[in-house]
């Protein structure tokens, strides 16, 4: 390693502890404050600024027109001419994803890979003559592009036999399971849903087994499921979490695959002792899986998404469904592509730029206010002091340069450093002093308000009202969504 990057490492780390470097005789540092439990790990952490992600729905049902397939299908369907998963790929850069996610397995039981297992699956479909394997060519291309790779394998199999068998079909999923996360390198997501035939009330999924074998095989991947362990399901197929979203629940509250849990997934649990943030599952299209009579979302839907999900503290986890050539529809990926560039052009231009920041108090060097306009990844933040509670609470101000204040907004962007645990409980932001633009509940890794008209104004202040211990805020930016309804 050489001195610079030497150099860079040290900085980062410092940044990363919440110090700014100081003169050389300034004094001791004041060090970061206390997290409050619980605190994401360092898996979580990078998941959680991927901020959107994409889901590959393809298999039998791409062939039968269906979503979900009963089984009994002849593998001989199974026929991709152009199968391309570089091509898939393009559409998750489109997107922006740092991750793709496979189905490998859905409810109908044919499998993309040759297992050992069974004989359904891609070895005695006309796919390569019977030699195909398409997690292999969704893993190698996924990691050709630089793209983390995530599996799905579906509980549910109505096509094996073993299923309602529980020690023989959990043996048989478990098997699974070990081909998957050996045979194609790194696996940074894995997906389970507790999806069940109403047929086999016999079936008991293991699940602490294939999370613990999971784990062993692969460790730094992150496990979804309604319960996490790592990622949980937002409760809903819709892509929106709750206006409060907390990434902690209890998941002892949770059992996987139960109805009457939505509304606290999608909502979190203030007092929630784990640290299992949501992940927001839509398809880009009506289905998960392709089928010729149906289309892609307008890009005002994905955006009213993206606001809900990625600006509600959530992983956005975007379908879209090769279709039966093998390929993902040119349109879609178009679709992406415009979808992106919104988002990139909204985001480009942060009209807080310039501002100076002060705040009801600082905790000292290293914790300024004005850290909540640096572009620095969320490294640094503001911290105050624990006292201003006590006093007139806590807030941060921002007083836009004369230049740029008569520029109008429409969203507000707000972070906090989760790193020391999600804090905020409520939050109002004021323009000038008098009017309330926006307020809400918590704020998270992300929070984005959209204002039903833009506003102009020299200052804008957030009042943290409401929260679990000191709020330490990473960022706060303005922008001018120009897609939005009434923007002058
Ligand atoms: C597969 O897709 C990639 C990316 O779009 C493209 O560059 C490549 O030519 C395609 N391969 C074939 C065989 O069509
Ligand atoms: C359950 O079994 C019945 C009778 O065999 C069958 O008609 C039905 O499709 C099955 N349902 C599911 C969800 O597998
Ligand atoms: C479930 O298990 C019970 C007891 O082992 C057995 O009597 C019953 O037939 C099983 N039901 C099904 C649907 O397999
Ligand atoms: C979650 O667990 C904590 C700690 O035991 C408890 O205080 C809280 O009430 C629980 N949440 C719910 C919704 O019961
Ligand atoms: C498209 O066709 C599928 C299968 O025939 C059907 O289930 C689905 O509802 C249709 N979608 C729309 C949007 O009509
Ligand atoms: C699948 O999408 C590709 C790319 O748009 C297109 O060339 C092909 O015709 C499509 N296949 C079907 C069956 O629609
Ligand atoms: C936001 O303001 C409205 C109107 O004053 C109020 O009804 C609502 O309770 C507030 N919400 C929060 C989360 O503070």
């Amino acid at each position: 390693m050489g001195v610079a990057s030497l150099t860079l490492l040290c900085l980062v780390a410092a940044a990363a502890a919440g110090m700014a470097s100081s003169a050389p005789g300034a004094g001791p540092r004041v060090p970061p404050p206390l997290p409050v439990l619980p605190i994401p790990n360092a898996a979580q952490l990078a998941w959680q600024r991927r901020e959107v992600i994409m889901f590959f729905h393809f298999g039998m049902n791409t062939f039968t027109d269906s979503e979900w397939g009963t089984g009994a299908e002849d593998p001989s369907m199974f026929a991709p001419a152009a199968l391309n998963a570089t091509q898939w790929m393009d559409a998750a850069s489109a997107a922006g994803a740092s991750l793709a996610i496979l189905v490998a397995k859905h409810h109908d039981g044919f499998c993309l890979w040759p297992s050992a297992y069974t004989a359904h699956s891609v070895r005695a479909s006309p796919f390569h003559n019977g030699a195909g394997d398409v997690v292999r060519e969704f893993t190698d291309a996924a990691h050709a592009r630089g793209i983390d790779a995530g599996l799905y394998l579906s509980p549910w199999d109505r096509h094996d036999a073993r299923y309602g068998r529980e020690v023989e079909y959990n043996e048989y999923y478990l098997a699974q399971l070990h081909e998957l996360l050996t045979r194609y390198g790194k696996v940074s997501e894995i997906w389970f849903d507790g999806a069940k035939g109403k047929n086999a009330t016999n079936m008991t999924y293991h699940f602490q087994e294939w999370f613990q074998t999971v784990r062993q095989l692969q460790s730094s991947i992150n496990i979804f499921s309604d319960a996490g362990p790592d990622v949980r399901w937002v409760g809903d197929e819709q892509g929106f979490a709750g206006a409060t979203c907390w990434s902690t629940v209890n998941r002892s509250m949770i059992t996987i695959g139960a109805t009457g849990i939505e509304k606290y997934l999608n909502n979190g649990d203030p007092r929630g002792t784990d640290w299992v943030p949501p992940e927001c599952d839509v398809s880009i299209r009506p289905g998960w899986f392709w089928h010729k009579n149906e289309t892609a979302k307008p890009r005002s839907k994905l955006l009213e998404i993206y606001y809900n999900s990625v600006g509600r503290n959530c992983v956005l986890l975007l379908n879209v469904p090769p279709n039966s050539t093998g390929l993902v529809d040119a349109r879609d990926i178009a679709r992406l592509r415009e979808f992106r560039a919104t988002v990139t052009r909204i985001f480009a231009t942060d009209l807080a730029a310039g501002s100076t920041a002060r705040a009801s108090s600082e905790r000292g060097a290293g914790f300024a206010a004005g850290n909540v306009l640096l572009d620095d990844a969320g490294e640094t933040y503001w911290a105050p002091t624990a006292e201003d509670g006590r006093r007139n609470g806590y807030w941060i101000e921002l007083r836009r340069p004369a230049a740029t204040r008569a520029r109008a907004f429409n969203v507000v962007r707000i972070q906090e450093h989760v790193v020391l645990g999600q804090r905020v409980e409520r939050h109002e932001v004021y323009v000038d002093g008098v009017a309330v633009v926006a307020n809400g509940t918590t704020v998270g890794h992300k929070r984005l308000h959209r204002l039903p008209v833009a506003v102009a104004g020299k200052t804008v202040r957030i009042w943290f009202v409401a929260r679990r211990g000191v709020p330490l805020v990473s960022a706060v930016g303005l922008h001018l969504d120009p897609f939005a309804t009434n923007v002058m």
